[in-house]
């Protein structure tokens, strides 16, 4: 018997850890799979995801560069895809056409609450960044009951555009960045640049961070040591990278795939030593 085909598709996509995380949930329930990464620069990655699913591929999950395209190219989007305009799940439905969902902002608040046991409600949070990753999560920051989201990117526009498209003016609005030395501190913030995977220096005021400040980076690994150094520094109480955001999102993904949730507790435990 054939064993069902899944993948994850980026660029680069060699230190991927969403294949071992996968087989890890499927050892869970005796689920055989398949699932591999490959490697597809921009100009390649819709052709290449349409090869996969022809030959047979059930579901992708889908990271830097080609969250955007993802969304782009699928035929029927979730809620979360939707509006974020983004996704990282893209399903092969019944009827053979393609289905993308957004699991990053759910899987961000899961890690958050449950495992890092932050209380979301009535927090003012500062969002760094704008792109595909910021677009993920923004609107799960504000469901989960944070009272105001400031936007700051380092081009206003990509901020406004983001503020604009969550249409709450009352509660999600922007600043310049270069006025971050000005706008106070906060007690949440989220860094959601791609400087640290970029391996490009990160400059920010130490002022941001508030007495009781709780500090997050979606990335994880050597992208996030910037930021939590920096979070580190200014005195943050708790600075925590997005390893436990990655092990989330994909049980989000595994479970619409094969209908079963997996316990992450254990994945994130065993890979959280090679990380710091
Ligand atoms: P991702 O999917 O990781 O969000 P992206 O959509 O390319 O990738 O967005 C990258 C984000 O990181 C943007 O908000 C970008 O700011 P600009 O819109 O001004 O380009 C931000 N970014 C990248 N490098 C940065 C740097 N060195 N300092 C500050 N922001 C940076």
């Amino acid at each position: 018997m054939s064993v069902a085909q899944f993948a994850v598709f980026g660029h680069p996509i060699a230190h991927s850890l969403s294949p071992q995380i996968h087989q890890d949930f499927a050892r869970q329930f005796g689920i055989r799979l398949d699932y591999r990464g490959i490697d597809a620069a921009p100009d390649q990655f819709e052709v290449a995801v349409r090869e996969f699913f022809a030959n047979g591929g059930v579901g992708a999950n889908v990271t830097l560069p080609h969250k955007a395209a993802a969304c782009a190219l699928a035929d029927q989007r979730s809620e979360a895809a939707t509006r974020a305009g983004v996704a990282n799940v893209l399903t092969r439905l019944p009827d053979g056409r393609l289905g993308a969902h957004n699991t990053d902002g759910a899987g961000m608040v899961r890690d958050l609450t449950e495992r890092h046991n932050m209380d979301l409600r009535g927090h003012d949070a500062l969002l760094l960044g704008a792109g595909g990753a910021a677009q993920g999560v923004a609107w799960a920051l504000l469901d989960a009951g944070v009272q105001t989201l400031t936007i700051v990117n380092r081009s206003p526009a990509a901020a406004d555009a983001l503020a604009d498209a969550i249409g709450e003016p009352a509660r999600a609005h922007t600043r310049y960045w270069e006025d971050l030395g000005e706008i106070g501190s906060y007690d949440l913030i989220i860094h959601a640049t791609s400087a640290g995977v970029l391996h490009q220096p990160l400059s920010l005021p130490l002022s941001l961070v508030g007495a009781r400040a709780f500090c997050y980076d979606l990335s994880y690994g050597e992208a996030a040591i910037g930021f939590l150094t920096w979070a580190r520094a200014a005195g943050a109480l708790h600075a925590y990278d997005g390893l436990g955001m990655l092990v989330e999102t994909a049980a989000d993904a595994f479970e619409l795939w094969h209908g079963q949730r997996p316990d992450t507790a254990p994945v994130y435990q065993a890979l959280r030593p090679q990380y710091g």
